[in-house]
């Protein structure tokens, strides 16, 4: 039994897609348990780029079955959207290849309206900075017991009853802060044009995975964004509606927990953050732009610039412990090649008090000072380095101390955005 769940350990963007991919070589199953199409992921595959934002990984990798789990939320305007993409760039999407959960919650054209609607009435300091794609409206229907699931598209009268009755939900708070009603007769005409197409794919994940577990298949969970997004567990409520952590991949897949043999933590060698909210080891002058400028920190999917900081080992310790992390995965440690000094954040100080963890209010957050420990930069090229011997001294000592702070070992490092520009460390996942 191997199958891993790989997480982000930070705010999201810690470069999981190549990670994923690079591990989907000895995976059947890739499997995708939360979020939407909020998820940027980028894969470098020879000469060519793929951006991904709900489809798992694997889908690019011939002989690979890629599974969109029930606890993703789907767009099926964009699902449709991202398949034809893919499918003009000669990749073979068939419903052989991908599986989309019936009973995945469904983001529909309100759910976007209303969650930028939502975001443009705020002032700047109450604004999340959500990727306005209809996330957490699509998310709330769901925990809210009116929400609307692929399986209900089998019924059109049905479906279009409880769609009309959501519709009027939202369009009493829509018109009572003065902007346009939306009618569901147009949005409905386009989910059922969209739902015949992604039919074929359509079925009952829980038990396809069942089936590939007995047949001993391998299983790849892909977690999307990072555990300080997490609803339960992050920056609150600057986070994402879902739970972004390694618990999900069961609930949001129908896999137990007894059947996870590894959880691998992707984490930068730096830290980013797109969208607001507390950020303690953000560097809001030439430092974060530098580090902004080489590790290309701009978000897939919003195109928006990530902000950047120092690597913060307070909060991947926690990320270690919340998500039985087994290993880490450093990426991007070539960003740092250029810099004279580099420093970990070990402890924060609140209100003059020394504190190694992260506190959960709101407006103490805000207010953290890291305490930080300088390390000399190796200033030398590492860009591409596959063995760890090859690695500058100073470069092996910064990875060391990140291993004693967050008391995790780094099974993998990640020189460079292709799948080659790789160290791998544990046996277990070569
Ligand atoms: P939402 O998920 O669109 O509701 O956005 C909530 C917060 O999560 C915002 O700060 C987003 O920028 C952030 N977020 C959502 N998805 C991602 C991601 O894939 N990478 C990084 N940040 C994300």
């Amino acid at each position: 039994m191997s199958n891993i769940v790989v997480i982000g350990t930070q705010w999201g963007d810690e470069g999981k897609g190549k990670i994923v991919d690079l591990l989907s070589e000895k995976s059947e199953i890739i499997v995708r348990f939360q979020g939407g199409h909020n998820a940027g992921h980028t894969l470098v595959i020879g000469s060519n780029e793929y951006k991904l934002s709900l489809l798992p990984s694997g889908i690019i990798r011939k002989k690979k079955i890629s599974i969109i789990g029930n606890g993703v939320v789907v767009d099926l305007l964009h699902l449709c959207k991202e398949i034809n993409e893919l499918i003009a760039r000669d990749i073979s999407i068939t419903s052989k290849n991908l599986k989309l959960s019936e009973n995945c919650f469904l983001i529909l054209p309100i759910h976007k309206y209303i969650d930028e609607l939502r975001e443009g009435i705020k002032n700047s300091a109450e604004k999340i900075g959500t990727t306005g794609r209809g996330i957490g409206p699509a998310y709330e229907d769901k925990v809210g017991r009116r929400g609307l699931r692929i399986a209900d598209l089998k019924n059109k009268v049905f479906f279009e009853k409880k769609m009309r009755a959501l519709y009027q939900f939202y369009n009493i708070w829509i018109a009572g802060s003065g902007f346009k009603k939306r009618n569901y007769k147009k949005d409905l005409q386009l989910i059922f044009e969209s739902y015949q197409k992604v039919q074929p794919y359509v079925c009952n994940t829980w038990l396809e995975l069942n089936k590939y577990i007995k047949a001993e298949k391998k299983i790849l969970f892909e977690g999307a964004q990072g555990t300080f997004l997490d609803v339960d567990h992050g920056t609150y409520p600057y986070v994402t509606s879902s739970n972004t952590i390694s618990g999900n991949a069961t609930i949001g897949s129908g896999v137990g927990p007894n059947l996870i043999s590894y959880v691998l933590g992707i984490t930068k060698a730096y830290t980013t953050r797109v969208g607001n909210g507390p950020f303690p080891t953000e560097e809001k002058g030439n430092l974060g732009k530098k580090l902004a400028k080489v590790g290309k920190e701009i978000g897939t999917v919003t195109g928006r610039k990530r902000r950047c900081g120092w690597f913060d080992a307070v909060l991947i310790k926690k990320a270690v412990i919340i998500s039985g992390v087994s290993g880490l995965a450093l990426t991007k440690l070539d960003v740092l090649d250029g810099f004279d000094e580099i420093k970990i954040c070990y402890a924060y100080k609140l209100n003059g008090k020394q504190i190694d963890f992260l506190p959960l209010n709101e407006d103490e957050q805000k207010i953290l000072i890291p305490v930080y420990k300088s390390l000399p930069g190796w200033q030398s090229n590492t860009f591409g380095i596959k063995k760890f011997e090859d690695l500058p001294d100073k470069a092996v000592a910064f990875v060391k101390e990140i291993e004693k702070l967050v008391m995790c070992s780094i099974d993998i490092i990640s020189t460079g955005p292709d799948r080659l520009h790789t160290i791998v460390l544990n046996k277990f996942l070569s």
